[in-house]
């Protein structure tokens, strides 16, 4: 019986670097974690007058996705010093209706990567704030900023970086050690 990790990419892109940062910690996490990745690129944006019984399919599978989870963890990439608008329009999705919240009280661990040089610091932080207000308690330490991540792996998508690989390694076993703190 290990804990239910929703894994959420704030990339679209099919060769999301973040993506495979996200692989690499699943590797690399305690077995006391289980890993599912839950999409968002296909939610339609979030409209109120749409919400509901009548709700888009979309929106109801993520929110049921969302419900077993007892942790979730963000791996995203910054957009002009935020998240990216999908993964914004997922929490907003999550979030309602009112007080139905699918995130409300679940742990999060926040990754952000970059091909520069800050690691993702504006999208991380962009996300904290949206947490804070969601209810969830959101790792502190260790931080995740993982900068200049263009060359970080190989044609066949291996780490090529020990340091790095040591680094998520600590981060997912503190991830571990805080979803046990947190869940419910
Ligand atoms: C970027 N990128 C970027 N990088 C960064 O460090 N800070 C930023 O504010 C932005 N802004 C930004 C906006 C938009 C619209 C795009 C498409 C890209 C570059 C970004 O780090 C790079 O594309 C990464 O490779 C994105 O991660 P994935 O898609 O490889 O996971």
């Amino acid at each position: 019986d290990s804990y239910d990790i929703a894994v959420i990419v704030g990339s679209l892109r099919k060769d999301s670097i973040n993506r495979k940062v996200a692989n690499a910690i699943v590797n690399l996490a305690p077995e006391s974690l289980s890993f599912r990745f839950v999409e968002v690129g296909s939610l339609p944006f979030y409209n109120p007058d749409l919400d509901g019984e009548n709700a888009p399919e979309e929106w109801k599978s993520f929110r049921a996705s969302l419900a077993p989870a007892d942790g979730v963890l963000f791996v995203t990439p910054e957009y002009n010093r935020s998240v990216p608008a999908a993964l914004k329009n997922a929490l907003d999705v999550g979030s309602r209706p009112a007080g139905e919240s699918s995130w409300s009280g679940k742990p999060a661990g926040i990754v952000s990567g970059s091909l520069g040089g800050i690691g993702g610091f504006g999208a991380n932080h962009h996300l904290r704030q949206s947490l804070t207000f969601l209810d969830m308690p959101a790792m502190q330490q260790p931080e995740a900023y993982i900068g200049a991540f263009g060359g970080l792996f190989d044609d066949k998508d291996q780490m090529t970086n020990d340091g790095t690989r040591d680094f998520l390694k600590q981060f997912a076993a503190a991830f571990a050690d805080w979803v046990k703190l947190h869940a419910k």
